[in-house]
């Protein structure tokens, strides 16, 4: 695996990827891997050759008062997971190849970048979709990859390359659990061990919704009271958000009767975390659901 510093050196090098009909993938990361990313690059691996990989912990997707600092940082240990996983390159480049002296151009997806996660981390997906917009500019990949659990940027990136016309397919791939529940995520490692106790509250809440949806229940207001009522039941839980939204706009449904997310947010002590259940009816009118947990 050849590992990639530079925006030119990796422009040169996905321009040659690129040629004879090869389909590029590209899965963007901010490091810090996980069996949630391992599975982007499996199904990149899959359907893509080379698979080029990006590690990049962005600054501008960070609030002034959040974790930037001490997001967790694994350079050597993910190299070897990217090389085992069978990645062809890494980009990993600085912070000044990325935002040079005198960046001041932004990506912004209006309306779906300010509800639920981006009224509780304003700039936050602004960070996303311009790091984003750059990464798919700078290598040009046939597919680029993204994990369901953070589903709101999926949404989003998806819809900024439908509305950017892309050339690069936004592929959106399971969510991976821990065996107990726990969605993959590179903050689970601020928990303590009473607190990654604590954090199975999103998952046993989001279960307790799929069991009500399965027994009839389509009241979103019905739905978020009883989330609310479970996440209060754990005291080192507060819930930042417990929402049904449509699974397009992301916006608040009166009932389940369309594709929606249950989506939560919710701190375990200082840690926050997100996590989401998808639902949607078997076929249009239908009474019957498939949910992806
Ligand atoms: O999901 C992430 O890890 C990041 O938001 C991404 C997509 C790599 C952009 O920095």
């Amino acid at each position: 695996m050849e590992t990639i510093r530079t925006v030119a050196w990796m422009k040169e090098h996905a321009r040659q990827a690129r040629a004879g009909n090869r389909i590029v993938g590209l899965v963007p990361t901010m490091g810090a891997l996980h069996a949630g990313h391992l599975s982007l690059i499996e199904r990149a691996k899959r359907e893509c050759s080379p698979v080029i990989a990006s590690i990049f912990v962005n600054p501008k997707q960070f609030g002034a008062n959040e974790d930037f600092a001490k997001y967790p940082r694994a350079f050597e240990i993910d190299m070897q997971k990217m090389e085992q996983a069978g990645v062809d390159s890494l980009f990993a480049p600085e912070e000044s190849e990325i935002y040079p002296n005198g960046f001041s151009t932004y990506v912004n997806v209006e309306g779906l970048s300010e509800r639920l996660e981006g009224r509780s981390r304003p700039g936050h997906f602004r960070g996303v979709t311009t790091v984003v917009m750059k990464l798919l500019q700078i290598v040009q990949p046939n597919f680029a990859y993204f994990g369901r659990k953070d589903a709101q940027q999926a949404r989003i990136i998806t819809h900024m390359a439908r509305d950017l016309n892309l050339d690069t397919e936004i592929v959106v791939c399971p969510l991976v659990r821990e065996p107990d529940g726990l969605a993959l995520s590179s903050r689970n490692a601020y928990l303590s061990k009473e607190e990654r106790k604590a954090a199975l509250v999103l998952y046993r809440a989001l279960e307790a919704a799929k069991n009500e949806l399965t027994h009839g229940v389509r009241d979103a207001a019905q739905l978020q009271t009883s989330l609310r009522r479970k996440l209060e039941s754990e005291r080192l839980a507060t819930a930042d958000y417990a929402e049904v939204v449509d699974a397009e706009r992301f916006e608040p449904v009166l009932k389940v009767n369309k594709p929606c997310y249950v989506l939560l947010a919710v701190f375990i002590g200082k840690t926050r975390l997100i996590d989401n259940l998808y639902v949607e009816p078997k076929s249009t009118g239908s009474e019957e659901l498939v949910f992806h947990f």
